[in-house]
């Protein structure tokens, strides 16, 4: 699939070539999720470890002008840095922003030999390539509360809390925030021009944005109804649905918030993301994830937010019959040498 895939069995020993570990590390990383699949991420390798950095040529300047999901994606990738690592037997160390003279500079990874993964980081790195973004609705079937629990506790890991919302009133009002978020981004030709060169025709073998295989060829509606994103816009594109249904379980809808609203908090919450979307994968759960009403100014605002709880996701948690494949650019694209200020990429796409 891509040409930098290391066998995780050849690493684990001090005398690995560090040169060898940053290339299996990046090669997991790049399948984090991010948003619109921009992948907005590079990595530096030197002697001292890797060191990743946020690519503003791919912001949504649109949707994300302050670099928020750049940031979150940005997150997820270095929790599956850090997750390789772990899994491969190594300890890995990671300093978070901010460096004032590299803003760009997200963290800082550095490693030295471990003891071995655990059984759940194995299972979590088993699902790095194979977990998939759902879009549509789900099975009519509970989860277990104790899953609830442990994802509960994978945000607080990172200082994020994952609020659960149970109560009917509460699901069907953050369903019509994110119907009328996304009616506003449909009429918004800024936002459609810029979803639409971040998604990718059928057979297209670009190596971002999202895929047809990434979506149903028709919106699945939920109830209550929580729309994705219309990324064909009547042009057909997307897979045959997966369910004739009308009206499929909107699942278990849960708000990732963080403590604060800083560009720290976002590359924690990326980390809870990732960690959120692993562990369900490993139970065979899938998720939704819905970040319409934080790209229109006026819905962000009605998505619970609190002093000391800012939304930054709404995630749908339910067992669907999933398929699809994902795409990411290869990772050597993405992997520069040198310890210091390297130029970096030239920002090209595909
Ligand atoms: C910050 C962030 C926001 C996202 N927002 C949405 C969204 O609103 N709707 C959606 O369908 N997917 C959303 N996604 C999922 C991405 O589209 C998905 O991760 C990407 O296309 C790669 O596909 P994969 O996760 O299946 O590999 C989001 C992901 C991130 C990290």
């Amino acid at each position: 699939m891509n040409g930098l895939v290391v066998p995780v069995a050849t690493l684990g020993g001090p005398e690995t070539d560090p040169a060898e570990i940053a290339r299996y590390v990046v090669g997991e990383a790049v399948w984090a999720p991010s948003v619109h699949n921009t992948q907005p991420w590079w990595f530096s390798a030197g002697p001292s470890g890797l060191s990743l950095y946020a690519d503003p040529t791919r912001q949504l300047p649109v949707a994300d002008p302050a670099g928020r999901e750049m940031l979150i994606s940005c997150g997820a990738a270095l929790f599956t840095a850090r997750l390789a690592l772990r899994a491969a037997g190594y300890a890995p160390r990671a300093r978070i922003l901010p460096d004032p003279a590299r803003p760009l500079l997200v963290a800082r990874l550095s490693w030295e030999p471990g003891p071995a993964g655990t059984e759940y980081e194995r299972q979590l790195s088993a699902r790095v390539r194979s977990r998939r973004a759902h879009r549509g609705g789900f099975e009519p079937l509970p989860l277990a509360p104790a899953l609830l629990a442990v994802l509960r506790e994978c945000a607080g890991r990172y200082g994020a809390v994952l609020r659960v919302v149970t109560d009917e009133g509460t699901r069907a009002a953050l369903a019509g925030v994110v119907r009328a978020a996304e009616r506003a981004l449909e009429l918004d030709s800024a936002h459609v021009r810029e979803r639409t060169a971040w998604t990718t025709p059928p057979g297209s073998t670009r190596g971002d944005g999202v895929p047809a295989t990434g979506y149903p060829a028709r919106a699945e509606r939920t109830f209550p109804d929580f729309p994705s994103p219309d990324f064909a816009r009547g042009r057909g594109w997307g897979q045959p649905p997966l369910s004739i249904a009308p009206g499929r379980s909107a699942g278990v809808v849960c708000v990732l918030a963080t403590g604060s609203d800083q560009p720290a908090d976002w590359v924690n919450a990326g980390q809870a993301l990732q960690r959120i979307l692993l562990t369900c994968a490993a139970c065979g759960v899938a998720v939704a994830l819905h970040s319409q009403p934080f790209e229109v100014g006026w819905a962000g605002g009605l998505m619970g937010s609190r002093p000391g709880l800012c939304p930054q996701l709404l995630l749908r948690l339910g067992t669907t019959v999933q398929t699809g494949a994902g795409v990411r650019r290869p990772p050597a694209s993405v992997l520069f040498t040198g310890d210091g200020e390297p130029s970096g990429p030239a920002g090209r796409r595909g």
